[in-house]
């Protein structure tokens, strides 16, 4: 396991100065959407009248880009998940832990290896989104260690997800969805896991097409 997490970051480390292009077009794009600032807030507004609920995970700050690392200021998930927003035109619940991450992208790394290797689930901030209305969860999160944040184990467990369908979405640096989507089918097995989507974190701000698709499938 220990070898593996190993590899896992150093995979990270050496593939992310090559593998993250667009940093720059990432910049320029970066203004603040407004309602990835909005904290997490009650619930059944973020879900559709036909039964759609949109999550995500997603960490502001310091990222690898093809430029080093830089200041992100707003997550490559964020930015995925707020097309999908508009496609789907409904509001996007962040999931947010009640300790925020550091900013610190190396710092991060320890911390992420240090709570997958705990098991833990971060406490989350609330209210988290009513799961009663919802028959469609379109989830999205970025790969740490090569799966979910464990902030997302901890979403999965508190709202539940029996009978329902997950879309997935995922951002990485290299990884594709890496373990993610065994790992959430091994979380909600009673849910219906639908193929992942992975997004190279820095071609975020032009994944319209992936967006798009991602709506389609919640909403054919
Ligand atoms: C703690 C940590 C661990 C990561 N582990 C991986 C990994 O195992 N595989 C990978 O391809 N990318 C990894 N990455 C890169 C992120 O998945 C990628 O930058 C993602 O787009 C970040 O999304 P966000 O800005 O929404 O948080 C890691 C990043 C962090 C901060």
């Amino acid at each position: 396991m220990k070898v593996f997490r190993n590899t896992a970051l150093a995979l990270v480390l050496g593939t992310a100065v090559f593998a993250l292009t667009g940093c720059a077009k990432e910049k320029a794009a970066s203004a603040k959407p407004e309602a990835s600032s909005q904290p997490a807030q009650a619930s059944s507004n973020y879900v559709s009248k036909d039964g759609i609920l949109l999550a995500y995970f997603s960490r502001r700050g310091q990222n690898h880009t093809d430029q080093g690392i830089q200041t992100l200021e707003v997550g490559n998930t964020e930015r995925v998940a707020l097309k999908i927003s508009d496609r789907l035109k409904q509001p996007a619940y962040q999931i947010q832990t009640v300790k925020p991450y550091t900013d610190d992208f190396k710092e991060m790394l320890e911390v992420a290896k240090k709570e997958q290797a705990e098991n833990a689930r971060p406490a989350l901030k609330e209210p988290l989104p009513d799961m009663k209305p919802v028959k469609t969860l379109v989830l999205g999160y970025p790969i740490w260690h090569g799966t979910m944040p464990m902030a997302v184990f901890s979403f999965l467990e508190k709202v539940g997800c029996d009978n329902i369908t997950i879309v997935p979405f995922n951002t990485h640096g290299s990884s594709g969805v890496a373990r993610s989507v065994d790992d959430l089918r091994k979380a909600c097995p009673k849910a219906t896991v639908m193929e992942g989507t992975p997004i190279k974190g820095t071609l975020a701000a032009s994944a319209d097409k992936e967006a798009a698709e991602i709506a389609q499938k919640a909403r054919p």
